[in-house]
């Protein structure tokens, strides 16, 4: 009886929360509404959670607050496909409705328990008004349908932290291997981030491991989002550390996304690594989280914001978007590449092919003949006759020259720039990264420009940086450009992307 009461209580819940949205739905503004992003259907959303691919559908969740476009009560928003490009609203899935959550269903992640799609999150609980004390429980709740969730009634499945973590532990990430479930957790001690391995036969009786990496004091106060995953023999540990010191041009972000590589023992719980690496060199990167789909390739979602930056949208009554699909590879250097997953080809409208062009510096810019606020570009720039210092192209011009999105290539030191300045609304400012690997003649830049995003991927995933972008919805010209020397720019092709909302 208990266990009927949470659950049309929960149900009540999702209701009326799924009522309040179809209203707010009718007064948002869609200016710079994402054509081909995941996003909320009105209001705030952060991270991605719950990946999965379940009986051949991708299932993508994310934390949603679906009252106001800021940050609140979370909920657990819902979106399925079954080619990564063709999203279908599902109900809200977890909504707070249990002492143990009451404060938000916060961060987690999914698995198939033998055919029953299980996900695994964190309850959030504020221990006094201000909202600066919590304590947080890891909880399950279970689905035959793969659209109505029920709260397990186990929950909380595990209560107590292994250490004083001033109750911050959070974000499971749950996988199998033999007969066993793993899960990690992202905390703190004292100042140091670290992340816990916990272990278990069942998915509701939790044994702690140990800690599998922590800060070093340099890496961070707190660890959120840890993900863990085998790639080319080697194991990996993806997380989202908070408050990374800048060093020249890394760490530039407020809060970082990165991983480390390594070999896990499961017996001891300790993962020995190398050095921690940013994944994405952006402005707006944040919270990713990985799956193995059904053909056993490893694919990541990151929340294409960060916490604490200004987002202009939130006045239209929205905010938040995940980055397109990417596919994930380690190289035999071990680093991580991302490249957008080939599904997305199925956005491809119109198609642009150029080759040969020669850039003259004299003329400052050539003007590309495709415009849109909506395009996949690729690029392709040979470096072998080219005697100048940069090259690069420009998205979202406008035609009075007064806005521009800039993506350069420095041949003297080798570094990619996203320059954002001059990009219309929101914070301006530069990224900077080192193109390093493997020496080549050619500089692919493969672009994804959605209505207020841009994704720049370099030489198939080696460089990528993610940004958020609030141009004028008339500045939509492409321009190439050369400094110190003329260009002969490989091919451009340009396709336009399908609006899928
Ligand atoms: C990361 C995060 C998680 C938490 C969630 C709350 O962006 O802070 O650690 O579970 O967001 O919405």
């Amino acid at each position: 009886v208990e266990r009927l009461v949470a659950l049309s209580r929960h149900n009540e819940i999702v209701k009326e929360a799924e009522r309040r949205v179809q209203q707010a739905k009718e007064k948002m503004d869609s200016t710079y509404r994402l054509a081909y992003h995941i996003m909320a259907p009105v209001h705030w959303m952060n991270d991605p959670n719950g990946l999965i691919q379940w009986n051949g559908e991708y299932h993508v969740f994310y934390q949603f607050h679906p009252d106001s476009p800021k940050w609140g009560p979370m909920h657990w928003g819902h979106v399925k496909s079954k080619d990564f490009v063709h999203w279908e609203r599902a109900p809200i899935a977890l909504a707070p409705s249990e002492w143990y959550d009451e404060g938000g269903c916060f961060s987690g992640s999914a698995v198939n328990d033998h055919g029953v799609l299980t996900l695994i999150y964190t309850g959030n609980v504020w221990l006094n008004e201000e909202q600066t004390e919590l304590k947080q429980y890891q909880c399950l709740a279970t689905s035959k349908d793969g659209i109505h969730f029920e709260k397990d009634p186990a929950n909380p499945v595990l209560s107590e932290p292994p250490f004083d973590c001033q109750g911050h532990i959070r974000d499971p990430k749950v996988w199998k291997r033999g007969e066993d479930w793993y899960m990690v957790l992202g905390t703190r001690e004292g100042n140091n981030g670290k992340v816990v391995l916990y272990k278990s036969k069942d998915l509701r009786h939790w044994e702690y491991v140990n800690i599998l990496a922590q800060s070093d004091g340099s890496l961070g106060y707190m660890w959120e989002c840890p993900d863990v995953f085998r790639l080319n023999g080697k194991d990996i540990l993806l997380f989202s550390p908070q408050g990374i010191e800048p060093v020249g041009d890394r760490f530039q972000n407020l809060h970082q996304t990165g991983y480390l590589v390594g070999t896990l023992d499961e017996e001891t719980g300790k993962l020995t690594h190398g050095a921690f690496e940013e994944l994405d060199k952006g402005f707006d990167f944040y919270a990713a989280q990985t799956f193995e789909d059904e053909r056993g390739r490893r694919i990541l979602f990151g929340w294409m914001d960060m916490w604490e930056s200004p987002m202009p949208t939130q006045e239209h009554g929205w905010a938040g978007a995940l980055t397109i699909p990417r596919l994930l590879e380690l190289t035999d250097d071990e680093k991580l590449l991302m490249k957008p997953v080939p599904e997305l080809q199925l956005l491809r409208e119109e198609h642009t092919h150029l080759e040969s062009i020669s850039v003259k510096q004299h003329e400052a810019t050539y003007t590309v003949p495709v415009e849109g606020d909506r395009l996949e570009l690729l690029v392709r720039f040979s470096l072998t006759d080219f005697r100048g210092n940069a090259f690069g192209v420009k998205v979202r011009c406008s035609s009075d020259g007064s806005e521009e999105t800039i993506f350069r290539y420095d041949t003297g030191d080798s570094v990619v720039t996203f320059d954002r300045n001059r990009s219309g609304r929101g914070e301006g400012g530069i990224r900077r990264a080192v193109l390093d690997g493997s020496k080549t003649d050619l500089i692919t830049f493969h672009l994804f420009i959605d209505r207020s995003s841009v994704e720049l991927f370099v030489n198939d995933g080696r460089l990528v940086m993610t940004g958020r972008i609030y141009p004028s919805e008339t500045s939509q010209g492409i321009e190439l450009f050369t400094e110190g020397g003329d260009a002969t720019v490989f091919s451009v092709d340009a396709w336009k992307l399908k609006d899928i909302w």
